[in-house]
């Protein structure tokens, strides 16, 4: 499943249901590391990446079974260096290293691979694991990591808000001796999910969600059961398709509080939006959609995940919207592929102008990365004519099942 056939002009109408949200399953899963007693986890995603970090933690001994429920046995785990061919396919991968050192006292990584957005560095991640009492060095791609005893409870001040290196440093502090303090932390949902996880299997951890998260350590963590948080970036994505092909889309099973950001520039953009407990409802009415202006930000700010999605948004609204993304410099790929298209995109450094182009015409796209990906597809479904999308296992990642929720909205996607 490399090829996608889609016919567009589609206006894209009806429900779908959001799945678990990617970006807190993955590190979720690593942090079973931390204890010997059984794990339960509701609402895990059917994406590439969950699979890839199910298959790192089966060679590293623990037994899992993947039915509607996640059940993972961390007790026999006995091994510290996974292998580089399952390592290098995920950015995620980093989220081992901590949990290792704190069961062994040592551990031996190759460097972590991820989305085509630019360099990924972890540098954030190996200086807070050293302030914490890790020795660390790196060698031929490789982190050789160890440390007498457990990890010492320190103030840690986070030069640059990371999502990635405060939840290492959540994931070494939970059993470490003393209290850990991450000041300027990463205040996303899927870190509030995973401080909630952690939690219920006996760890002490408060201010997840506000700059502020303090760690006393524990001596020991038990099992315990967790359902993942819903998926907000592909809630915002869903929410995009009704907005750009002028339909009415319901997304279920979603926490709207996690999007406020992007829910603002929705109804900025003219989209009618209308929230409930756990749905979000987008009926653009047949309207055209006005062009926004946004500057991409840490959480609460609005995501950079959504930067591409977004960028088609502008392309077929009226009026000219530019787009701003302050965390990764040139995650802009994807605009080659859309001009392919017919948009009328210009890039200065890491700000793209959009220019009022509602028609756009059918191509033959390449995904670079798993964004790039859904908004190819989006583009496609109501562009004029056929668009073969390429690469789409970019796509298969990070959303679960993408072209058949679509389907049911009203597309035209074949597999080839
Ligand atoms: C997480 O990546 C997400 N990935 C990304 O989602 C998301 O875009 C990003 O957070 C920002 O929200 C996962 O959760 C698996 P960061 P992460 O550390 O942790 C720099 C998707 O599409 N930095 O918050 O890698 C970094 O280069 C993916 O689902 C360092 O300089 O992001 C970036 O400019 C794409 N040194 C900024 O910080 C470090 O050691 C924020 O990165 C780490 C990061």
């Amino acid at each position: 499943m490399d090829k996608f056939f889609i016919k567009g002009n589609k206006n894209l109408n009806g429900h779908v249901t959001i799945s678990g949200s990617k970006n807190a399953a993955l590190p979720i899963l690593f942090m079973s590391i931390l204890t010997k007693k059984i794990i339960k986890i509701n609402n895990i995603p059917n994406v590439i990446d969950v699979d890839i970090v199910i298959k790192i933690l089966k060679n590293l001994g623990a037994k899992i079974k993947q039915k509607k429920i996640l059940y993972i046995d961390p007790s026999s785990i006995n091994n510290f260096s996974p292998p580089y061919n399952l390592i290098k396919k995920i950015r995620a991968s980093i989220w081992v290293l901590a949990p290792l050192l704190t069961r062994f006292g040592k551990a031996k990584i190759f460097l972590p691979g991820g989305c085509n957005i630019g360099t990924r560095p972890i540098d954030l991640h190996i200086h807070s694991l050293i302030k914490l009492g890790a020795k660390i060095h790196l060698e031929d791609n490789c982190i050789y990591a160890s440390i007498t005893g457990r990890f010492k409870g320190k103030y840690i001040f986070m030069e640059k808000i990371s999502v990635g290196a405060t939840i290492t440093i959540m994931s070494a502090a939970t059993l470490a001796q003393g209290l850990t303090i991450i000041d300027n932390a990463a205040q996303e949902p899927e870190i509030v999910d995973i401080a909630n996880f952690l939690n219920t299997l006996g760890a002490n951890i408060t201010g997840a969600g506000s700059k502020k998260i303090l760690i006393k350590g524990v001596l020991k963590l038990k099992g315990g059961t967790h359902r993942i948080i819903p998926d907000r970036i592909e809630t915002g994505t869903f929410l995009v398709a009704a907005a750009i092909s002028k339909g009415n889309i319901v997304c279920h099973q979603t926490e709207p509080k996690h999007l406020k950001s992007v829910l603002k520039k929705l109804s900025r953009s003219g989209a009618n939006i209308y929230i409930g407990k756990d749905w979000i409802k987008l009926d653009m009415r047949g309207k055209q959609p006005r062009s926004l202006n946004i500057c991409t930000g840490p959480y609460p700010g609005f995501p950079t995940d959504m930067q591409t999605q977004f960028a088609l948004l502008n392309t077929i609204s009226k009026g000219v919207g530019s787009i701003t993304d302050t965390i990764f410099k040139n995650r802009f790929k994807y605009v080659a592929e859309l001009i392919k298209m017919g948009a009328k995109i210009k890039i200065n450094e890491n700000t793209i102008t959009c220019y009022e182009t509602p028609i756009l015409s059918s191509s033959n796209v390449f995904c670079t990365d798993l964004r790039t990906a859904a908004t190819l597809v989006l583009a496609a479904c109501i562009a004029q004519g056929i668009t073969i999308v390429n690469h789409t296992h970019h796509l298969i990642r990070g959303y679960e099942s993408f072209h058949k929720k679509l389907n049911k909205l009203g597309a035209d996607i074949k597999i080839v």
